[in-house]
């Protein structure tokens, strides 16, 4: 079956500060250049969601539609905007994306229809009251969720609908779908898969970029 890559730019960048984030650059080429070139290869087409107004920068293999005014919005669109039998959904502001957690991906799928990758917790957690530490949260078990997350099409655009219809909202695609009583398969992430969201990850990018362009 075919398979599609659905990326979400359509942000406004505004913890970031530099404008429409996916067109912010770390060593010469936008967050939206990388990503879409690192799903291009393995995908039969590549849709982006960009910000209302806004054309795909030349040289960028993919159709273009307008997002929404949130993420989710953005996404919903996208799936509307496909026939693809499977899609992956990427956040654009995630520039660093390796092959292989794509392929991973990819075999997870078809065991439940849902899979997004994640990464064990690392840090000690703990739940802030009022400035105080409040109680430990137990990291055993937790993971932390990344993009890109893997989906049957028709199980993705049922969670989203249902969520449009029910006014819930969630972060992510994955949280959709388990939402809906759908089982998502947790596959290996990566640690350069982190979201670019605040100046200091734009720093952290620039330095992971001289090792990946390298
Ligand atoms: N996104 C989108 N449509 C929106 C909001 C976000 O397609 N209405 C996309 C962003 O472009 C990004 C991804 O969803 O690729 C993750 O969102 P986030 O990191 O929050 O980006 P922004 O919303 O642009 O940043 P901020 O929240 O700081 O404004
Ligand atoms: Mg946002």
């Amino acid at each position: 079956g075919r398979a599609a890559a659905l990326i979400p730019a359509a942000g406004s960048g505004t913890r970031l500060g530099r404008g429409p984030k996916a067109f912010v650059e770390v060593a010469g080429r936008s967050l939206l250049a990388r990503s879409v070139a690192a799903l291009a290869p393995l995908v039969d087409e590549v849709l982006v969601a960009l910000p209302e107004g806004q054309d795909l920068p030349p040289g960028v293999p993919a159709r273009a539609i307008t997002g929404g005014a949130t993420r989710q919005e953005s996404v919903r669109r996208l799936l509307r905007a496909t026939s693809a039998e499977v899609v992956l959904v990427h956040d654009a502001a995630r520039p660093f994306l390796p092959s292989r957690v794509v392929h991973a991906l990819l075999e997870a799928i078809p065991e439940t229809g849902a899979a997004t990758a994640a990464l064990p917790v690392a840090d000690t957690l703990v739940r802030g009251e009022a400035g105080r530490w409040g109680g430990l949260v137990p990291r055993e078990g937790l993971w932390a969720v990344q993009t890109p997350q893997g989906f049957r099409r028709e199980l993705l655009l049922r969670a989203h609908e249902a969520a449009h219809a029910g006014g819930f909202g969630a972060t992510d695609d994955a949280g959709l779908v388990a939402w809906l009583g759908g089982e998502v398969v947790l596959v290996p992430g990566d640690a350069r898969l982190f979201k670019v969201t605040t100046p200091g990850d734009l720093a952290l990018a620039h330095a992971v970029a001289s090792l990946w362009d390298a």
